[in-house]
């Protein structure tokens, strides 16, 4: 099957074209300069010109301070091009995997969040992705809006790379211990949407998609460095609100429930330690 990804130049877009292309499908790369989802005028205009058999859009602002320093632009990439999307998906009846996030949710209460919690998103990005996703769904009730969380993988380095890296070099380390998530491995969310999109007759609707178990990046830290060969340095705990280059508010508790992706798909996501093992084994590989 040809599959058309958006943002390949991101984390897990990257992935998802690695992913396919190793599988043996064809993909359709486009990146901004295919298509630009700011350009929502013309979207559904260029993509009528492209041939695709599936299509799968992991492409977003992804900032949140550049989301909350231009809510417009943030508006037509994240809001509004989801829904041209889905209707091109839904005319031309293939299948449509958008990818959302966890920032959806309002993060007040502790736990962790399932596809039936009422999202009330506290950030420009957060709101603007929530209307994409109902965009998505409105124009196509049978796309997947897939929401994942804390994105982690070889195509953009983030925290889980600057923390391996402080460590080897002797660094301090420190991270934030009172915001509470789950981590995604980009490898293991590209096996669980093919599984989705391998659905025959999908019901479609809101999926959670992550490695489960929540945590803070100040846990994600002190994983990183049980494992290593420095297992006894010292992670300082920081605070959210200590954080003044977050312009944006960042939702508190926003851990998924993966339960309803095992149910429709069969496909369990194994623990986010589990896999960050993995992600480091492959990388000395
Ligand atoms: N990263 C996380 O931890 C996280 C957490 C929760 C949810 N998510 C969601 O997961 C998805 C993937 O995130 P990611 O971390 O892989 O993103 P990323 O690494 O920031 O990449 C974003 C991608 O979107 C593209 N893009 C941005 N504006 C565009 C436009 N106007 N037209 C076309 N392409 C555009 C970028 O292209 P350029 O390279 O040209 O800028 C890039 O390829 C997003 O939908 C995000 O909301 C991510």
């Amino acid at each position: 099957m040809k599959i058309a990804i958006t943002g390949i130049t991101g984390r897990l877009g990257g992935a998802l074209a690695r992913y396919y292309q190793a599988i043996g499908n064809k993909v359709i790369g486009l990146d901004r300069l295919a298509c630009d989802l700011s350009k929502t005028d013309s979207l559904a205009i260029t993509l009528d010109q492209i041939e695709f058999g599936a299509l799968i859009n992991p492409a977003a602002m992804t900032s949140l301070e550049v989301c909350e320093n231009d809510p417009e632009l943030s508006d037509r990439v994240n809001a509004i091009a989801p829904g041209i999307l889905a209707t091109v998906c839904a005319e031309r009846q293939v299948p449509f995997i958008h990818i959302s996030t966890d920032y959806v949710f309002d993060g007040k209460e502790p736990g962790t969040r399932s596809e039936k919690d009422p999202a009330k998103p506290i950030s420009v990005y957060g709101k603007t992705k929530l209307v994409g996703e109902e965009a998505a769904l409105s124009a196509y009730p049978q796309a997947w809006v897939a929401r994942v969380s804390w994105l982690f993988g070889p195509e953009r380095p983030g925290f889980v790379e600057m923390i391996r890296d402080r460590l080897v070099q002797g660094e301090p380390l420190g991270a934030i211990d009172d915001k509470f998530s789950c981590p995604t491995y980009v490898d293991d969310a590209a096996v669980a949407l093919d599984h989705l999109l391998s659905l025959t007759d999908p019901a479609g609707g809101l999926v959670h998609v992550c490695n489960p178990g929540p945590t803070s990046w100040h846990g994600i830290a002190c994983e990183i460095v049980a494992r290593s060969e420095q297992p006894q340095t010292p992670v300082a705990r920081q605070k959210l609100d200590e954080m003044t280059g977050f312009q944006a508010p960042r939702p508190v508790h926003t851990a998924m429930d993966v339960s309803y992706l095992e149910a429709l798909t069969g496909h369990a996501m194994r623990p986010w330690q589990e896999a960050l093992a993995a992600y480091f084994s492959t990388e000395t590989e």
